[in-house]
């Protein structure tokens, strides 16, 4: 939308945070809330998006504009806290050329969807000068209430510290959240003032103000999960949850089975196709994309992670990046698998860490088995070829390589190559003695008797 440019409040100090970090860069599911908001705002394609921050945040601007480069991203610093419509002043102030509708969000505020956004701004596309974002709380809160006509019409919002009695009954509550007509958002804002309990410049002041001059306000009514903000870990937590629970209904309803869907957690990226089966504690980290008729068996750990399908993993399986497990590959318990690709069919079932590797299809890596990647200052690679048998107990010293269908007798510690179809052996050889044994307790037991 080239007629549209977003605002985003994220200059708090975040106090309750207690935290070194601005409290926009404290993440759920995975990734800062601020980039969470930003990917949001970015798929109603702004023309420009301006970032309200203060001064704890400059150090962060570089990685916004990194993570964001697909957007026009500006940043405002807002040096003293004035309140809302001071900070959306400035906002608006660093935009190069402000569009014909505006929509302000807040960093802290992560959860708001795509579309009730595209609700708010049909709204001014049907001549309202504004629409608010509210919701009904069932709980006792402060937050601004808005006071709604007998027609529907927003009339004002006021804020909880400025309210009467009767007006603080009202269920209605402000978002914060709001869509204005870029064409008058300038002159509203001129018209606040700071004169209320908290001597603040209330951003709520322009639905008065915009009524003042007789233009339809209004509202889109959302539910209070959606726009609850963070301004704690407690509340940090509480929009973690209804995170998670939003991406277990997600997939849920696209033909993923979670046999206890509170017990398993996702990143914000994570992508399952249909029929894949997850099993209670698992979690997901970032950028893990797993195929069809996949089976993620109880306590695991994925990140960085494709798996394509047919395959299974764990109970108790580690996988890091970046990897990528191939169809019906077994991955079994405690088996770690880093930056490795273990191609269609192969594996590893018990005890293992393969880590730089490269596993050939239909191999198998017995139990126990140690790919030694790191020689303490460097990383190294294993090459396993399709078909290889690497017995129990083995240590791969990389760099190495395993031809095809070539054969590791169990407890071997490999150094140097094995070509394709050969036998390695590298442990001691074994000698049998001749009823040693019996004679070893023979002499013992009689010297323990006699004393
Ligand atoms: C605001 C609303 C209130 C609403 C509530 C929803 C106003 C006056 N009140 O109240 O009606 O119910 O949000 O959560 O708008 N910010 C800045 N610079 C400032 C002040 C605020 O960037 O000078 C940012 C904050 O970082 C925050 C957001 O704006 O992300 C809201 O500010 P906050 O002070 O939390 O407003 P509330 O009092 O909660
Ligand atoms: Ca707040």
């Amino acid at each position: 939308m080239n007629d549209l440019s977003i605002i985003i409040l994220a200059a708090g100090k975040g106090t309750r945070m207690k935290s070194n970090l601005p409290k926009v860069m404290h993440k759920v599911a995975n990734r800062e809330m601020l980039n969470l908001v930003l990917d949001e705002a970015k798929k109603l394609s702004p023309q420009e998006i301006s970032l309200v921050i203060s001064e704890d945040f400059l150090n962060f601007q570089d990685d916004i504009l990194t993570e964001h480069a697909d957007a026009k991203i500006k940043f405002a610093l807002q040096e003293e806290r004035k309140g809302t419509a001071h900070a959306a002043l400035i906002g608006l102030n660093a935009l190069e050329k402000p569009a014909k509708k505006i929509l302000i969000l807040y960093g802290d505020t992560p959860l708001i969807e795509e579309k009730t956004l595209l609700l708010m701004l049909d709204k001014i596309n049907t001549g309202n000068a504004l629409c608010v974002l509210g919701f009904e709380s069932h709980y006792e809160n402060q937050y601004g209430r808005l006071v709604v006509d007998v027609n529907g019409n927003l009339e004002k919002i006021v804020e909880y510290k400025d309210a009467s009695i009767n007006e603080r009954q009202i269920k209605l509550c402000n978002s914060g959240v709001v869509a204005v007509d870029g064409a008058r958002f300038s002159q509203f804002l001129s018209k606040v003032k700071n004169e209320n309990a908290a001597k603040e410049f209330y951003l709520t002041d322009i639905v008065a103000i915009a009524r003042e001059s007789h233009l339809q306000c209004t509202f889109v009514a959302t539910n209070e999960e959606e726009v609850i903000g963070v301004n704690s870990r407690a509340e940090l937590a509480i929009v973690e949850s209804i995170k998670q629970n939003k991406m277990r209904k997600k997939f849920m309803d696209a033909g993923v089975t979670l046999i206890d869907p509170n017990s398993v957690y996702f990143s914000y990226d994570t992508e399952i196709s249909n029929d894949v089966i997850i099993q209670p504690q698992v979690v997901f980290g970032k950028k893990v994309s797993i195929n069809t008729r996949v089976e993620i068996k109880s306590f695991c750990h994925i990140e960085g992670a494709k798996i394509a399908s047919g395959a299974v993993v764990g109970p108790f399986a580690r996988i890091r990046a970046t990897s990528q497990i191939g169809e019906n590959v077994r991955i079994g318990n405690f088996v770690e698998v880093k930056n490795s690709v273990l191609k269609n069919g192969a594996k590893a079932n018990h005890l293992s860490y393969v880590g730089d590797s490269e596993v050939g299809a239909g191999a198998n890596i017995g139990a126990g088995v140690i790919t030694c990647n790191y020689d303490g200052y460097f990383k190294h690679k294993t090459i396993i070829g399709d078909g290889v048998f690497v017995g129990s107990n083995s240590a791969l010293v990389a760099p190495i390589a395993i031809g095809d269908n070539a054969l590791i007798a169990a407890g071997s510690t490999i150094t140097k190559n094995v070509e394709a179809d050969d036998l390695a052996f590298a442990r001691a050889q074994q000698s049998n003695l001749k009823g040693a044994a019996k004679k070893y307790h023979d002499t013992k037991s009689s010297k323990k008797n006699k004393k």
